[in-house]
């Protein structure tokens, strides 16, 4: 955590400039404002606590020394933190997420390559497409909606996002198409509140942090009736995935992640091979499980009880 004389507020995103040099909204990244409510909010309490402790090491004369390592991610309070960070960096995403699929700005990287990425994109939707997916679908974490048009035209599709900004998105795209959904802010981990026949998650599951996997699964096959379908598709480690200057690391689980007005964010990011998917898959009581690669980017993956 470095601190900045000036910064846009990492919550709401309001321009702020510190009064003194050891001001603690220069730690935190924060507005006073935000400073104000951490008490009711994760993320921002987790920044501030951070914010306290860089403080007290500055002002101790200790600000050349290595930081205390931070906890494992496998502590419960840290996969918290992470989660509440994922879903405010998704937040502030909203608007430039749809860049990463179209390859615009800082996500262009170059003819050749943005060429076999929307390759890769194209040969991601037939497959979707190609899938038995119909009946009653529900797709979780859908953000923006990008995948959302498709489902909606192969049966009553309900899709759900724990963030408000990009469901705003996807009800815009829905609507462009002429397609229907039922449209709710809902957390992935919420268990099933009903059966359906189809479950889908696009980059998702690269989400969810390794200890969590098994879990995740079964709450996807809960929500799933016999003959049901689990699609998905997520991300492999390609290092022009992503933006440049956003470095893939298939070992680490937390990357960090930037957006274009510099505000940084910590995700957890899984790398996940095709052959350990589809025995989690098999694991969670799955009876058919088969994943595949594109050529480069993506993951590909489909599970029938
Ligand atoms: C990588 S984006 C994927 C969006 C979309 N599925 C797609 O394929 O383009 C991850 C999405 O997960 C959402 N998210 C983060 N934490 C979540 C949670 N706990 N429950 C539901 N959605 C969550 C974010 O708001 C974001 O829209």
């Amino acid at each position: 955590m470095v601190f900045r004389a000036t910064f846009d507020c990492l919550w709401c995103g309001t321009p702020h400039a510190v009064r003194a040099p050891d001001d603690l909204e220069g730690y935190a990244q924060l507005c006073p404002a935000c400073v104000g409510r951490a008490g009711e909010n994760g993320f921002l309490r987790f920044r501030l606590k951070a914010a306290l402790a860089e403080r007290s090491a500055a002002l101790a004369g200790q600000a050349s020394v290595e930081p205390p390592p931070e906890p494992a991610l496998g502590s419960a309070a840290l996969a918290e933190d992470l989660s509440v960070e994922m879903q405010a960096y998704y937040a502030a995403r909203a608007a430039e997420y749809d860049d990463w699929y179209l390859r615009r700005g800082r996500y262009s990287r170059g003819p050749v390559h943005d060429l076999a990425w929307n390759a890769d994109l194209d040969a991601a939707t037939l497959w979707l497409d190609g899938l038995p997916v119909r009946g009653e679908i529900v797709e979780l974490a859908a953000g923006t909606g990008w995948w959302s048009t498709l489902l909606a035209g192969k049966g009553v599709l309900s899709i759900y996002d724990v963030n408000e900004a990009p469901l705003d998105r996807a009800r815009e795209r829905l609507l462009a198409h002429g397609l229907r959904a039922h449209i709710h802010v809902r957390d992935a981990w919420a268990e099933p509140d009903r059966l359906v026949d189809a479950v889908f998650c696009g980059f998702w599951l690269s989400h969810v942090p390794r200890r969590r996997l098994a879990e995740f699964l079964g709450l996807v096959r809960r929500w799933l009736r016999p003959g049901g379908t689990f699609a998905f598709i997520d991300s492999r480690p390609d290092p022009h995935s992503g933006a440049a200057d956003q470095p893939v690391s298939a070992e680490e689980e937390v990357s960090s992640r930037r957006l274009a007005d510099g505000r940084e964010f910590r995700v957890v990011k899984v790398y996940w091979q095709p052959d350990e998917l589809e025995a989690a898959l098999r694991a969670a009581g799955f009876a058919t499980a088969e994943v595949r690669t594109t050529s480069r980017f993506f993951l590909l993956g489909s599970a029938r009880v």
